[in-house]
């Protein structure tokens, strides 16, 4: 990232995450350049990492939101987000969230069933507006990857079916208060292989054409997600390609293609920095105790990914350790085997493409402080959020009235 590490450690602690701003612009450039000519809309997936100021920086760069909660909503909006670019998806949004959306006139509702059809479309007339929805077809593709992040198989959670979206869409096209104007896929992370996306954008390509045919027009076409990245020694799919592919599929139709890229932005645009605390042995094993834990990383411990582990400025004979920290769990690891020289205590370690899902998942499990984020942006740091403090953590429970235990 152009800057000394260990200048940036001493200036902020550790744990910490750390960006670069400057590397999340050329991921979002590279992407938006290969469909050019095209209508399209990179929808952030602000799930990936949700920092304001990280949202701000993408909204000057003219992205769109695809949220998954009213909270991300109204994240994407304060960072300045254009409400017409701001997609809200979700398998279960309560009825609250489903008025604020409409309110707030985002560009897209996505539904995930008839049940929720029923409720948009009852607030919506209770609102006395009419809400511009997508629905989220559910193509039975496999798309290769891990089963937990595997979303486009009937046996996943997501989505409707094709037949049962069609009658969705003849429906709402009938209702007063719906307006369907988007189709939705998401068929899961991490994507290395084209073929399943190809076969995806085929198969709701076709219903596309099938609902022309009876006069339903959709109007975005949204791909999800889901570009994979490297963690480890995987081969992406480039960018020229994925837009190819989409654009070969929805040819003749007047489509603005949607994307919600979230991983592809923001895994390897970030690491996690952590300070060995000590080593030590237990028989054969090798341990290397850090500073930081799965509640601030969970990756590896939820999926087993693989992110890249390694020594900052130092030698030595290399051999494995388990990199591991101080929650109480047999499954609180960072990395297995990592090939790491000797460390004392102070040393720091990079853990690799930790720019997305890291610090959105973590936790104050174990009561540990959330860690402190900061962005490189041109050669310089910004604090984007600052490590939380004991009364950070208690000041929900310290202001609750208390006086009935005494
Ligand atoms: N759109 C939809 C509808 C999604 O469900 C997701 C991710 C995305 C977009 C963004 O996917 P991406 O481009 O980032 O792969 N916590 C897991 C990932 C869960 C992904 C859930 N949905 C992880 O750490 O790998």
């Amino acid at each position: 990232m152009g800057l000394d590490i260990k200048t940036l450690v001493k200036k902020y602690d550790t744990p910490l995450y750390l960006y670069d701003f400057n590397r999340v612009e050329k991921q979002y450039s590279s992407l938006k350049e290969a469909f050019s000519g095209k209508k399209s809309l990179i929808a952030y997936a602000v799930k990936a990492n949700s920092n304001l100021s990280l949202l701000k920086y993408l909204a000057k760069l003219g992205s769109g939101a695809d949220c998954v909660s009213i909270g991300e909503v109204k994240r994407a909006l304060k960072a300045g987000i254009k409400k017409y670019k701001i997609i809200f998806s979700g398998v279960g949004k309560r009825d609250s969230e489903i008025r604020e959306a409409l309110e707030r006139d985002i560009l897209l509702i996505n539904l995930e069933s008839e049940a929720e059809m029923e409720r948009v479309e009852i607030i919506a007339k209770e609102l006395g507006v009419e809400a511009r929805i997508s629905i989220r077809v559910n193509p039975n593709v496999d798309a290769q990857t891990h089963p937990y992040i595997s979303t486009g198989l009937r046996e996943n959670k997501f989505g409707v079916d094709l037949d049962v979206a069609k009658q969705m869409y003849i429906y709402a096209k009938k209702s007063e208060n719906l307006n369907p104007i988007g189709i939705h896929f998401h068929i899961g992370s991490q994507l290395i292989e084209l073929s399943p996306i190809k076969e995806a954008c085929e198969i709701v390509a076709d219903l596309v054409r099938s609902l022309e045919a009876i006069d339903i027009d959709i109007r975005f076409f949204d791909v999800g997600g889901g570009l994979g990245v490297v963690y480890n020694n995987e081969t992406p799919i480039n960018p020229t390609d994925y837009a190819l592919t989409i654009i070969r599929a929805i040819k003749g139709l007047d489509l603005t293609i949607v994307m919600e890229p979230g991983r592809y932005l923001m895994a390897n645009s970030g690491i996690f920095l952590t300070k060995v605390l000590y080593e030590k042995r237990n028989g054969d094993k090798r341990f290397v105790i850090v500073d930081g834990a799965m509640n601030d990383l969970l990756r590896p411990s939820l999926y087993s990914a693989y992110h890249k582990i390694e020594a900052l400025q130092k030698d030595g004979e290399k051999s494995p350790a388990d990199v591991v920290g101080p929650v109480c769990e047999s499954g609180d690891f960072l990395g297995k085997d990592v090939p790491l020289p000797p460390l004392d205590h102070g040393d720091i370690l990079i853990v690799h493409s930790a720019g997305a899902y890291g610090f959105t998942m973590s936790s104050n499990y174990n009561s540990r402080d959330r860690v402190a984020e900061v962005a490189i942006y041109n050669g310089k740091d910004y604090l984007i959020r600052k490590r939380e403090s004991f009364s950070d953590q208690i000041r929900l429970e310290e202001s609750c009235d208390s006086t009935w235990i005494d």
